[in-house]
């Protein structure tokens, strides 16, 4: 293919480089003379690991060459990739304005070239920028032939700088997000031969992965490096520690976990996070991410609980009070702390569990359900169509695999609140249902 690179920094030169070496036509595209005349005489502008030989050869054998005008990029190019910067402003958010101008000459090149143009947003942009900006501003750029000559997608990058040709290489995924499914297919057969998975996706799905990748390496930096403060005050060396910890592929670097939903309970993971930011406070550490997760967990409490009221009804079918399916424990089930709080605010509930049966609870789990909601025997049921006759408003509280058929339950007059994302029920119910953060 012929592409244009917009943006000869890191990302652009490296995909430039690649591309070139991989057998397509490349221009590359950027405001510096300095970097456009490194690249021109078949230097790199970036020190990175294999990159000036790349440009090298590729600038030596004809497939690369670099110029400050967008017009003369895109009259050669079929496609343009984009990847200007988009630094941190002052307070935090994102400066698009590097994005919006090359939006305003590309389009601007495509309609003084009058034919079909992809432009592939390669930059890092939050969720909503490819329509609420980039389109918006290549669309009145080209004027009254964008329908016709324009096509848009995002491609994140994941290439890490120091290793960025090796990564350019094998990738950890490939992401193309766009409404229009032979544009995200034209963008993946770039990277053909790469290995990884290629995914074609929603814009805004495209552009929020990007952002939940980088959000999570940053929290795993963080958590090692609290979990390593903490060792290292009570003299246990963290490397051991988290070398057995990478070690579990099934709870620890895993899927598990990673689904959004509701709050986390249980016997175990709320009394050993409370044991151990003690502790840490005990050791007079400064804990901020542990100690945070009571609290974001008990703002989803919080959210649930606004949600509900937001629906403005007060019979409430409640479905799974346990904080899993398939079992009867109730101890610091958040289920149950959302339903001591609704009832606190005066709604009237049906409970339905199939594990929960007061009769047969014993010792701590029983006293602690009784505590928690002293009349619960008045409410709880194992009738499921009893339960749900109540409700105006259901709220499904985990995943048992009876909730799987409500859809075919729940009455036309009825919503549904989910807060576990439980299979098919979305599409049975359309604008009756809603998920917690989906
Ligand atoms: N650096 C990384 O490791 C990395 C990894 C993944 C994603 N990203 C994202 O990729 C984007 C680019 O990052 P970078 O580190 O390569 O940035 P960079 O600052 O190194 O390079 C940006 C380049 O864009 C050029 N530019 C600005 N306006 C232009 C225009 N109108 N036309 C053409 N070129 C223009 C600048 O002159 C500069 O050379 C950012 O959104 C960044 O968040 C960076």
């Amino acid at each position: 293919m012929k592409i244009a690179v917009f943006g000869l920094g890191y990302v652009g030169i490296v995909s430039a480089a690649c591309l070139a070496r991989d057998g397509h036509q490349v221009i590359g595209v950027d405001p510096q003379d300095t970097k456009v005349d490194l690249v021109n005489g078949g230097k790199p502008p970036i020190i990175e690991k294999n990159v000036g030989e790349l440009i090298a050869e590729a600038v030596d054998s004809g497939a690369l060459r670099a110029t400050t005008s967008p017009a003369e990029a895109v009259a050669f190019a079929d496609l343009s990739l984009v990847c200007v910067g988009t630094p941190s402003r002052k307070n935090g958010s994102l400066e698009t304005g590097a994005v919006a101008k090359v939006c305003e000459e590309i389009g601007a090149a495509i309609a003084a070239k009058g034919a079909p143009h992809t432009v592939v947003i390669r930059s890092t942009i939050l969720p909503g920028t490819m329509r609420g900006l980039v389109i918006p501003t290549l669309e009145k750029a080209v004027g009254a032939r964008a329908r016709e000559l324009l096509r848009v997608a995002n491609n994140p990058e994941f290439l890490r700088e120091s290793t960025a040709v090796y990564d350019y290489d094998n990738p950890p995924k490939t992401v193309v997000g766009s409404e229009d499914p032979e544009v995200a297919q034209a963008v993946l057969d770039l990277y053909a031969d790469l290995p990884g998975p290629k995914i074609a996706t929603r814009l805004e799905v495209g552009e929020m992965v990007k952002y939940a990748d980088n959000s999570w390496h940053a929290v795993k930096v963080a958590f090692a490096n609290e979990i390593g403060n903490i060792a290292k005050a009570v003299g246990v060396d963290s490397w051991d520690v988290m070398d057995i910890f990478a070690q579990d592929t099934k709870l620890n670097i895993s899927p598990y976990y990673l689904k959004p939903g509701f709050a986390f309970g249980g016997s175990c993971l709320p009394k050993d996070v409370r044991a151990l930011t003690f502790k840490g406070r005990d050791l007079d550490l400064d804990l901020p991410l542990l100690n945070s997760l009571i609290a974001t967990n008990t703002g989803q409490v919080d959210r649930a609980v606004e949600m509900i009221g937001d629906y403005g009804v007060r019979n409430i079918a409640f479905l799974g009070i346990s904080f899993k399916a398939g079992t009867d424990d109730l101890r610091e089930s958040p289920q149950v702390t959302l339903v001591e709080r609704l009832i606190g605010k005066g709604f009237n509930l049906r409970i339905y569990d199939r594990n929960v049966h007061l009769s047969r609870l014993l010792g701590a789990n029983r006293a602690y359900i009784e505590s928690a909601i002293p009349h619960i025997a008045e409410i709880l049921s194992d009738d499921l169509d009893a339960v749900l006759g109540h409700g105006d408003l259901v709220i499904v509280g985990n995943p048992a695999p009876e909730f799987k058929f409500l859809g075919g339950k729940v009455r036309s007059d009825q919503k549904v609140l989910d807060l576990v994302r439980v299979p098919g029920l979305s599409a049975d119910l359309g604008d009756r249902y809603s998920g917690i953060n989906w």
